[in-house]
């Protein structure tokens, strides 16, 4: 599904035997390159290593992903099929831990498998189907997230983002990105900022690469001048994603957006984070047991394409981390605007009709 004229995320091609066609957004903005993932583990090391990345879209490449683990146990017995199924659902949650969309639409993909019987050709029919969906229902929460988030978009004033919360996270339109997108449909005029997001960059390659697309207005910041651009006054609203939502409202999301929030409260900003109700995980009471992925130091140690700490010197590079709820204005989902953010105000938001 390409959105606003940019290539797509991710697409299955084919039919019973097709591919998951993947944006390789490690090679961005400077290439456009596809990968495609005919096994698990191709899909496996495609979400490891950030080819395809945001919580939303390695939720529903890990849904393709179980169908390709599966597909070679399509005539295998019942018992084998379903076993397997278990084991690869798996394997695909230990992936990445912190998004926790990824689990969910194993789960989702896993019980509508189970609910089409044992026979392991519907079983694997129903994952396929389910995945398809998953994409579409993704797209289409996106678009509403950015249906309910416009009105806060200020007009002529200026709009802070961290990492990449847009459409190359998701389907299509993004989270934090799709109130932009639609506000700048409507006409309205804004300037985004996008903070560059150290160590791998997904807000100078990618979330600039996008919106810069789309005929957006985007200036890049380093992550550390953000705090100075909100003391400006250049900044009226901070907007960010999010791969985690606990109960009480409390968010992880990548590195850095606990000091954004900071900041932005300091200087009396509004900071919302946008998700789909997939990102909620009402399981966790706060934000203290989201698991939070740890990844090689090396993507700070060479991280700008040459050694830039010296040997022996450890590096730390925590993914994301956990804005508390008291610093978040309000959450966008597809449902509306959960605002103020407390546990009551989330579960409701969340699950109730
Ligand atoms: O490590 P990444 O690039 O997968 O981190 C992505 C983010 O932190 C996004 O803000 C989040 O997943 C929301 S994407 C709609």
């Amino acid at each position: 599904m390409p959105f606003a004229g940019l290539p797509a995320t991710l697409a299955w091609l084919g039919d019973d035997d097709g591919v998951l066609r993947l944006l390789d957004q490690t090679r961005l903005p400077l290439e456009t390159v596809y990968c495609d993932c005919a096994t698990v583990e191709d899909v496996w090391e495609a979400i490891r290593t950030l080819r395809v990345r945001g919580a939303p879209a390695i939720g529903v490449a890990a849904a393709y992903g179980l169908c390709l683990g599966l597909r070679p146990h399509r005539t295998a017995p019942p018992d084998v099929f379903h076993a397997r199924l278990v084991e690869v659902g798996r394997y695909l949650c230990e992936c990445r831990p912190t998004a926790v969309n990824l689990a969910w639409a194993v789960r989702r993909a896993t019980e509508a498998a189970r609910a089409a019987g044992p026979d392991p050709p519907a079983a694997w029919r129903a994952l396929l189907e389910t995945a398809h969906a998953l994409a579409r229902a993704d797209a289409a929460a996106c678009h509403r997230i950015g249906l309910h988030g416009a009105a806060l978009v200020p007009e002529g004033g200026g709009v802070l983002t961290h990492c990449n919360a847009g459409a190359l996270a998701t389907v299509a339109w993004g989270t934090a990105l799709a109130p932009l997108y639609v506000a700048h449909a409507a006409g309205r005029r804004f300037r985004v900022y996008a903070d560059e997001t150290r160590p791998l960059l997904q807000g100078a390659r990618l979330t600039a690469y996008e919106l810069h697309a789309a005929g957006l207005d985007v200036t890049v910041l380093c992550d550390g001048a953000a705090a100075g651009l909100l003391r400006r006054g250049a900044v009226q609203l901070v907007l960010v994603g999010a791969d985690r939502i606990a109960a009480n409202g409390d968010t992880a999301n990548k590195v850095g957006t606990y000091s954004v929030a900071l900041a932005a409260r300091a200087h009396g900003v509004p900071l919302y984070v946008a998700a789909p109700t997939s990102t909620f995980d009402l399981s966790l009471p706060d934000g203290h047991d989201i698991p939070i992925e740890e990844r090689p130091d090396d993507e700070i140690r060479r991280g700008l394409g040459r050694e830039v700490v010296p040997p022996g010197v450890p590096c730390w590079n925590p993914a994301f981390d956990v804005t508390p709820a008291d610093l978040i204005t309000g959450l966008i989902t597809e449902r509306g605007i959960i605002r103020p953010v407390t546990a009551d105000t989330v579960r409701a938001g969340v699950t109730e009709t």
